[in-house]
């Protein structure tokens, strides 16, 4: 049958739009962040041959729990500002092979380009998602500004930084009310990293990398774009309060719970005084 061109997929036009809008924010300068996104057979089915591997990309970990699914990801050492004029060089489509070792590689990555260098954090926060989540589908790095400063300025108790953030903007407890997660600074493009971040994924959705930047996860890219969003505008609020002169006033836990209770979320167990 024939094929449309992949450039006309949805999931794709989704990633090229991410990118571009990620790197208009300034939160992926270079090559900075990744995304990886979890496809169906069907969603590329009308697109590409899927007998058709183009290469094989042997990885370092196991991911052998996601053997024969889908994903678009960005590509290693590629720059999101680029991807709009050549998704097929900063893009690709792999698929987990039976020995959960290998990418084969369907569509993109031209010139021997190889996924992001972050694939076991992706992978294992996708596995680790997963199990909490049927329905996630995307994980998403980025080195969103005010949330990276916040980790040189902010103690880095995952309590007081998540409390500090939904204090910031009344929005944030509903959009994330389990939190952000932390994990000791780690060298990145590790298993070691990837451990970390996956183990802070089944508890929250945002996970912050102290001075480098932030893992978010969701079940659609809008989910996941809003929720980095949302911490994003807490932490820029913060980055004012504090110029400002610090914080006079603030929303009380008593209000946050109305907010809960109103909003129909849970917040983060203890996170709360009663
Ligand atoms: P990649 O270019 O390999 O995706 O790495 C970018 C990055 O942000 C590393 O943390
Ligand atoms: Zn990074």
């Amino acid at each position: 049958m024939r094929k449309i061109d992949l450039l006309q997929a949805p999931f794709l036009k989704e990633m090229v739009a991410t990118t571009t809008n990620l790197y208009r924010l300034g939160w992926d300068e270079r090559n900075g962040g990744n995304i990886s996104y979890l496809l169906t057979e069907e969603e590329v089915l009308p697109f590409l041959d899927i007998q058709q591997v183009i290469r094989r990309i042997p990885m370092i970990f196991d991911a052998t729990q996601l053997i024969g699914k889908y994903f678009i990801v960005t590509g290693s050492g590629k720059y999101f500002k680029n991807v709009i004029d050549d998704p097929a060089a900063n893009l690709g489509v792999v698929r987990i092979a039976s020995d959960g070792r290998t990418l084969e590689l369907l569509w993109g990555l031209e010139n021997d380009a190889v996924p992001t260098s972050e694939l076991p954090s992706h992978l294992m926060s996708h596995i680790a998602r997963l199990e909490v989540d049927p329905e996630n589908r995307v994980i998403m790095h980025n080195h969103a500004t005010h949330l990276l400063a916040m980790t040189f300025t902010h103690e880095l108790d995952e309590k007081s930084f998540t409390r500090t953030l939904w204090q910031m903007c009344t929005e944030c407890l509903v959009v994330f009310p389990d939190g952000v997660s932390i994990i000791p600074w780690i060298v990145p493009g590790t298993n070691e990293i990837g451990e970390a971040t996956a183990a802070k994924m089944k508890e929250a959705r945002l996970v912050m990398w102290p001075y480098h930047g932030v893992y978010g996860a969701g079940k659609d890219m809008d989910e996941v774009f809003g929720l980095i969003e949302t911490a994003e505008k807490a932490a820029q609020v913060y980055t004012y309060v504090q110029a400002q002169g610090g914080v006079k006033q603030t929303i009380t836990d008593e209000n946050l719970w109305k907010l809960a209770r109103a909003f129909k979320v849970e917040p983060r167990l203890g996170y709360l005084t009663e």
